[in-house]
């Protein structure tokens, strides 16, 4: 008997049966070559995992819930554009896991905040809002300021970074890989058997919360929204359309 299709409406099991096989076969065309094309994210120079200070900084903007306010991903809209500047790359959070996108903005998106105002600025807005945007609805972080930043596990934190893909190194083999691809300074930070001499060094590098005798969880927190999206340089790709805006 020729399968009509009134037959397979009528029959449940069918039904879902092939649409099951239906979809299987959609999700396999959209899925699998993903896995075979080598640039599903393409290789952008200057894109860099964190260093333990700003990793520590960005667990810390996980655990005080910023992108519950605030999103990481400028979408490719010209008021976007002028706004934020150049729309977020695939590379650009190829190290961030998990990643910090979304569309939730209560505040303004921080995908490209750094070194849009100083060390200062970032330390007393977070302390309190209100001292620099008189009408600002963000919460006061005074904690930041107070508590000691905790770095004791930062090299088991890296450890587990590795194993979802961020290339810290633990061998002589991936250190020099990553002298390769980062250059020398950046390989040091990268290393995980020196994760806290690194992280100690960059704290001293900066005075990222306005006092160098101590290291806060402010001090952190300002390392790494100072990172954030500055470490493609723009000037290099921004032609046409976009490049009038700059
Ligand atoms: C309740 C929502 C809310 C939360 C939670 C929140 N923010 Fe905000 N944030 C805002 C709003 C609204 C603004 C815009 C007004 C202002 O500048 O204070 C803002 C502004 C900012 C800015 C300035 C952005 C710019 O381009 O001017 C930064 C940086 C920032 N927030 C960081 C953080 C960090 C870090 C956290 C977590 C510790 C956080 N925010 C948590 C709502 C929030």
């Amino acid at each position: 008997m020729k399968l009509s299709h009134e037959s397979i409406e009528i029959n449940a099991g069918l039904m879902i049966v092939l649409t099951l096989i239906a979809i299987s076969i959609g999700g396999l065309v959209e899925i699998v070559p993903l896995y075979y094309i080598k640039d599903t994210i393409e290789k952008v120079d200057g894109v860099r995992p964190y260093t333990p200070l700003e990793q520590r900084g960005r667990d810390i903007y996980i655990r005080e819930g910023c992108y519950t306010c605030h999103s990481q991903m400028i979408r490719p809209f010209r008021d976007e554009h002028m706004r934020y500047g150049h729309y977020s790359l695939a590379a650009e959070s190829k190290y961030d896991h998990p990643f910090q996108w979304g569309s939730k903005r209560t505040g303004p998106d921080l995908g490209r905040v750094g070194r849009k105002y100083s060390n200062a600025w970032h330390t007393q807005h977070l302390n309190n809002p209100r001292d620099v945007v008189p009408e600002s609805i963000m919460p006061n972080y005074p904690w930041l300021l107070r508590n000691e930043l905790d770095y004791a596990d930062v090299a088991d934190r890296m450890r587990a970074l590795k194993v979802v893909g961020v290339p810290y190194s633990e061998t002589e083999e991936e250190y020099l890989a990553n002298v390769d691809q980062f250059g020398a300074t950046m390989a040091e930070q990268f290393d995980i058997n020196r994760a806290e001499l690194s992280l100690l060094a960059q704290a001293q590098s900066e005075d990222w919360d306005g006092d160098r005798s101590r290291l806060t969880e402010m001090d952190a927190l300002v390392a790494y929204l100072q990172v954030l999206g500055t470490m493609v340089d723009f000037t290099q790709y921004d032609e046409g359309y976009f490049a009038e805006f700059r």
